[in-house]
């Protein structure tokens, strides 16, 4: 009888203890929401220039000691170039609560700024940020919003294609008008260029579907063609060099991985490198040193020079 009690007792008092357990800690996970910090990272398509920039960003994490899974939550999310995922990829991370919002290229940066004015976002390579409308001063960005710019050293790929190609008095751009940092710097680069004479044909595209159409004729006009960081472009490459190629003339990019894609050459910065900062930004804010208000944009100046092997 003795025997029977003392079990009922212990019995009572685990289911007490299990209870208790139970609504206290559901109680502080609703509480204190991330028990570990949370990243989203959202990428707007795979080609090899953002695909290495998100490689640096997670290596950089994990250089400082972040391990996803165990002390850290990194959501990685490729949109396939299609705005409404870039939507919903976007709310979700408001939704998931994420600690910092990582954007590779600008339309994912711009998506994330639509989705929160709160979340911290990190802008990993968006070209022109005061030209795509995503902070109005580089300097002091005022608001949630900070990162990384992939600003091509223009003047240095212009000296380039005049060194290689002698008498050039025609370049030909092809670029994707929806594409606001293609398009800053095909403006930018046509400037550069009529100033010292140099003719410039322009052609636009919507989609990689066009290229084959657009590149002919362009190429056709022109000495040798210049494309800009154009993420449409970036992914239609090879196709783009092997019409070029038919014609004899070269492709000159903005990007050091479009020349691995069959440009000719270019001096441009490190894919890489650019995911590395966008890591350091991430990691700063994580660790409570830097604020997305305050902090100016990072502009990359170490260039490199590459050419087709
Ligand atoms: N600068 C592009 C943007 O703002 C993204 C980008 C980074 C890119 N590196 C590139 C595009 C290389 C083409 C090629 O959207």
């Amino acid at each position: 009888m003795k025997h029977t009690r003392r079990l009922y007792i212990t019995l009572v008092a685990l289911t007490a203890f299990l209870v208790f357990a139970f609504f206290y800690t559901g109680h502080t996970d609703a509480k204190k929401q991330n028990a570990i910090p949370k990243v989203g990272i959202l990428q707007l398509m795979s080609h090899p220039a953002l695909d290495q920039i998100n490689k640096g960003i997670n290596d950089t994490l994990k250089k400082h000691g972040y391990i996803n899974g165990k002390n850290i939550k990194i959501e990685f999310q490729n949109a396939q170039n299609d705005q409404s995922n870039l939507r919903t990829i976007s709310k979700q991370f408001v939704q998931d609560n994420v600690d910092v919002a990582v954007g590779i290229a600008t339309p994912s940066v711009q998506s994330l700024k639509n989705a929160t004015s709160k979340t911290p976002i990190v802008m990993g390579a968006v070209t022109d940020p005061e030209g795509a409308g995503i902070i109005s001063n580089n300097k002091k960005p005022g608001g949630n919003i900070t990162g990384v710019s992939d600003q091509a050293p223009l003047k240095a790929q212009l000296n380039l294609m005049k060194q290689v190609i002698p008498n050039l008095k025609t370049i030909g751009i092809i670029y994707t008008s929806s594409d606001a940092s293609a398009t800053s710097q095909m403006k930018k680069m046509k400037k550069l260029a009529s100033q010292q004479g140099i003719k410039v044909e322009i052609s636009s595209i919507n989609s990689v579907n066009d290229i084959q159409q657009v590149a002919s004729s362009l190429i056709e006009k022109s000495q040798t063609i210049y494309v800009p960081t154009d993420n449409t472009v970036a992914s239609g490459m090879k196709l783009l060099t092997s019409i070029a190629a038919k014609q004899n003339k070269a492709v000159f990019p903005a990007a050091t991985t479009m020349v691995k894609d069959g440009g000719l050459a270019t001096v441009g910065l490190s894919q890489y490198e650019l995911g590395e900062k966008t890591g350091e930004h991430v990691v700063r804010i994580l660790q409570g040193k830097e604020r997305t208000a305050t902090t100016p944009v990072t502009f990359i100046k170490c260039n490199t020079k590459v050419r087709q092997n």
